[in-house]
């Protein structure tokens, strides 16, 4: 951080003493005014509800900006990553900050893909669920349940047993997503196969049967791959936060990021891929693009409660960079199954063009969002509509465990403890039940 040669100076009308404040500067984006010294001199906090105007930390990883509609992660933009680059080595670039060479790629490629099976004790806590129990509940389980089994090899405050921690979350995030899925369709579990790619891996734990070879086909792990690079980190929102926050208690990273995966199924967070498919499924329901227009004036009405899912971001005021790369892929995948009439991506983009030239969007600057056709593309390829959080958290672990990994390595780091504007009922006595 370097200190700006402008100061913010802090003055009330009451005559109270007024406040210098200092002010850092970036490598680039906004300033942050420094309020840590705030309470201690003038008894008073700062109110941020939502933390619009709040920067939680100070952090390398990734950058974002939301008037450009620009995404880097360690400084190489997402457009050029998700290209030029596979999933494992943005990994590799998340958690150690440079792109890796082959050789210390393929010592990273080795590392995962000797960590991808779970603890066999694993297979009986899905048991434990309905079949048709949300996945997302069931993933929220079992990244919490890895506690158990590596609790006591994880001082998380030594940087060897958090890089382990990582490269384990990393492995078995597939495997347990895909031991969610088989276990909703009453379907053996699949074991992970060393020959096959991250993306690979996946697909075939995700749709192998005992029964036939499975043949990984590589458009659809090409796809998948870079839907995992899309959705690997994104700065500090909520679900990012929630990590930050569980894991300056100094708890294990297996529960912080289970945290993680619990914030993320939210609709207005990473459930907006699911909400977004089940949006354009009612829509095509109440017959399709001649209801688009009546879709869209419910959504301008304040009144209905109903939201473009998909689409508006707290950050980026205009396209989300995502969206374009995941639109460019949803034409791949959707060409290679021969199914470019899917009536889902006709709507979608319908929706999108109408979005864009509305006013209400425009002026509120709303634009499509990672989530808004992550959904048709998963679902093209065969993935569950309730299975696409789980597939995001999949893909964010290694953007969780990254800015926690930052966090714990800060010597500055604290406990994260908010404060608040009490605005409840003033000290008062109990009275005796009879006279209540
Ligand atoms: C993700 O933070 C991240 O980085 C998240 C994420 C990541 O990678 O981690 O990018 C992933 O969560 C993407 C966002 C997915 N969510 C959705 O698609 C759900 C639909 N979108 C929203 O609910 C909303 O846009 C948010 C939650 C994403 C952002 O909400 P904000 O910043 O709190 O903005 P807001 O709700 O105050 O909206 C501002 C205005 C409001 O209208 P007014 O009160 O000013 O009249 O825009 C309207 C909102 O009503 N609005 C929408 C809308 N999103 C905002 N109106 C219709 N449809 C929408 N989708």
């Amino acid at each position: 951080m370097t200190p700006s040669d402008v100061k913010a100076t802090l003055s009330f009308s009451d005559g109270s003493p007024s406040m210098e404040l200092p002010i850092y500067k970036g490598t680039v984006g906004p300033d942050v005014i420094d309020i840590r010294k705030l309470y201690g001199q003038t008894g008073k906090f700062t109110y941020d509800p939502g933390f619009l105007s709040t920067a939680s930390c100070n952090s390398t990883i990734t950058y974002i900006d939301g008037d450009k509609g620009e995404l880097l992660y360690r400084g190489y933009p997402i457009e050029q990553l998700a290209t030029n680059c596979d999933f494992l080595e943005t990994c590799y670039l998340l958690l150690n900050g440079e792109l890796p060479n082959q050789s210390q790629k393929d010592e990273f490629v080795g590392r995962v893909t000797n960590h991808t099976m779970v603890n066999e004790q694993m297979q009986f806590f899905l048991r434990g669920f309905r079949r048709d129990a949300h996945p997302m509940a069931v993933l929220t389980g079992l990244v919490g349940a890895l506690s158990a089994f590596y609790h006591d090899s994880t001082d998380i405050n030594n940087p060897e047993h958090r890089k382990i921690a990582a490269i384990r979350l990393i492995a078995k995030m597939p495997t347990l997503v895909a031991m969610a899925y088989k276990y909703s369709i009453g379907q053996p579990f699949v074991y992970p196969k060393n020959d096959l790619s991250y993306s690979g891996n996946f697909l075939r734990m995700m749709f192998a049967t005992p029964c036939e070879e499975y043949k990984v086909n590589p458009v659809l792990e090409r796809a998948l791959d870079r839907i995992f690079i899309l959705h690997a980190d994104h700065e500090q929102n909520a679900s990012t936060s929630t990590v930050r926050l569980c894991g300056s208690s100094g708890t294990n990273p297996f529960a912080a990021i289970a945290a993680g995966v619990a914030c993320l199924w939210g609709p207005a967070h990473g459930g907006a891929n699911e909400a977004c498919l089940n949006m354009l499924e009612e829509i095509q329901a109440m017959g399709g693009m001649s209801k688009v227009g009546e879709f869209m004036e419910k959504v301008k009405d304040k009144n209905s409660g109903v939201r473009l899912m998909g689409f508006g971001h707290r950050v980026y005021k205009n396209y989300d960079p995502r969206a374009k790369l995941m639109q460019e892929t949803c034409n791949e995948v959707l060409a290679e199954l021969g199914l470019e009439n899917d009536p889902l991506f006709a709507l979608a983009k319908k929706l999108e063009q109408i979005a864009l030239e509305d006013d209400y969007f425009v002026q509120r600057k709303l634009y499509p969002n990672v989530d808004f056709y992550s959904g048709i593309v998963q679902r093209a390829i065969g993935i569950p509509v309730p299975l696409f959080t789980a597939i995001f958290a999949l893909a964010r672990t290694v953007g969780w465990i990254a800015q926690l990994d930052e966090m714990i390595g800060d010597p500055e780091y604290k406990i994260g403890r908010p404060r608040q504007l009490f605005v409840g009922a003033a000290k008062r006595d109990v009275a005796p039940i009879a006279s209540r």
